[in-house]
């Protein structure tokens, strides 16, 4: 049976977690990041169809391919993060499925919802990763200033995979971090009906 989060808990998902832009230089350990993926996959998706894919740019060659298509503004702290996940959502998610899954009916002559599909749930399995990495201990500063098409050429040719957004992962250094950006009222954004 679920029982509420502490306020601990609450504070480094949510309220206290920033968006990093700087970073101590401090691994982390491919096992942790594969405790991310193990956690954001449990996220609900459509069908279950878990369209999300990622690839975690680790090693300087691997930053060094993606370096090019980054935005300027973007390029410092991306190449000094530990880790820059690729999130990537795939097309062909109906016909690639878990062990023992069948393919997913439907979507072979409807593209167009097969884009609908896997872009909502894509995204979803990037959010899940953010607060997977969260609860993890790991920082997050995601973007989405890149050249989404050459980041496929280089990291997803020969696949029906996208990239969505890309998301540096690491041990956070707060001195770059910038002002806490407002959010809205409960009133602002939403209502009980
Ligand atoms: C999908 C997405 C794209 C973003 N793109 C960029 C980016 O290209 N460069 C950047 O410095 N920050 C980028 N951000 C960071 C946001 O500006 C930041 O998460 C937001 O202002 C909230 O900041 P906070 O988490 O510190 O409250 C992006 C965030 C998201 C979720």
């Amino acid at each position: 049976m679920p029982t509420r989060l502490d306020e601990a808990a609450l504070k480094q998902l949510f309220l206290d977690a920033r968006t990093l832009r700087a970073w101590q230089q401090r691994d982390v350990p491919d096992g942790v990041l594969r405790e991310v993926v193990d956690l954001m996959k449990m996220g609900p998706t459509a069908n279950n169809s878990l369209p999300a894919r990622v690839v975690f740019v680790k090693s300087l060659a691997a930053k060094e391919r993606l370096k090019p298509h980054l935005s300027p503004g973007n390029v410092d702290k991306t190449m000094t993060a530990p880790v820059t996940a690729i999130v990537g959502f795939d097309l062909g998610f109906y016909e690639h499925r878990p062990a023992g899954e069948t393919p997913l009916k439907g979507f072979d002559d409807k593209p167009d919802q097969a884009q609908v599909v896997a872009f909502r749930n894509g995204t979803l399995g990037g959010a899940y990763l953010m607060l997977a990495a969260r609860a993890l201990g790991l920082d997050c500063g995601p973007m989405s200033g890149f050249d989404n098409a050459g980041v496929d050429r280089e990291f997803f040719a020969g696949t029906k995979t996208k990239s969505n957004f890309i998301c540096n992962l690491g041990y956070g250094d707060p001195t770059g971090l910038r002002p806490r950006g407002g959010r809205f009222t409960f009133d602002e954004m939403a209502k009980i009906v």
